[in-house]
C-alpha cells in the first residue's frame, strides 16, 4: 500500500520545519528500529502552544508526522497535547499503510517529550 496523497503532501511541503531558537520545550525521539531521529520544537506561553517546529532525519513516513503534529500542536494547552495518543497523529494524517504505523510514534513521543522538558524548565 503506497503513502496517502496527505502524508506526500506533508512530507513533500513540510509545515514549520526548521530549528526554533527561542523554543521553551524541546523533545529528542529516536527509533531504535531504523535509527531515525525527531526533534520537536515548542514555544509555550500561559500553557498554551504558541508555536511548534521540528528537525527530523527520517523516511517519509516520520518526516509527515512530524509536520502534522507541529500544525495539531499549535494553539493547543498543554494538556491537550498530553492527551493527543500516537494513533491521534496517524489518524491525522489520514493512517498509515500497514508496517509504516511506527513511524509516527517517533513524532508523537517527541512532541511528548518537549512538553515534559517545557514542564522541567518551568518547575
Ligand atoms: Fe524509521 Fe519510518 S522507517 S521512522
Amino acid at each position: 500500500m503506497a503513502y496517502s496523497a496527505l502524508v506526500m503532501d506533508h512530507f513533500q511541503r513540510p509545515r514549520n520545519a526548521g530549528v526554533m531558537e527561542d523554543a521553551n520545550g524541546v523533545g529528542d525521539e529516536e527509533n531504535p528500529a531504523c535509527g531515525d531521529v525527531a526533534r520537536l520544537f515548542l514555544r509555550i506561553e500561559g500553557a498554551i502552544i504558541l508555536r511548534a517546529s521540528f528537525q527530523a532525519r527520517g523516511c517519509p513516513a516520520s518526516i509527515a508526522a512530524c509536520s502534522v503534529a507541529t500544525e495539531m500542536a499549535r494553539g493547543k494547552s498543554i494538556a491537550e497535547i498530553e492527551g493527543l495518543s500516537r494513533q491521534d497523529v496517524a489518524d491525522a494524517l489520514g493512517g498509515l499503510p500497514p508496517g509504516k504505523v511506527h513511524c509516527s510514534v517517533l513524532a508523537a513521543d517527541a512532541l511528548h517529550k518537549a512538553v515534559q522538558d517545557y514542564r522541567r524548565r518551568s518547575s
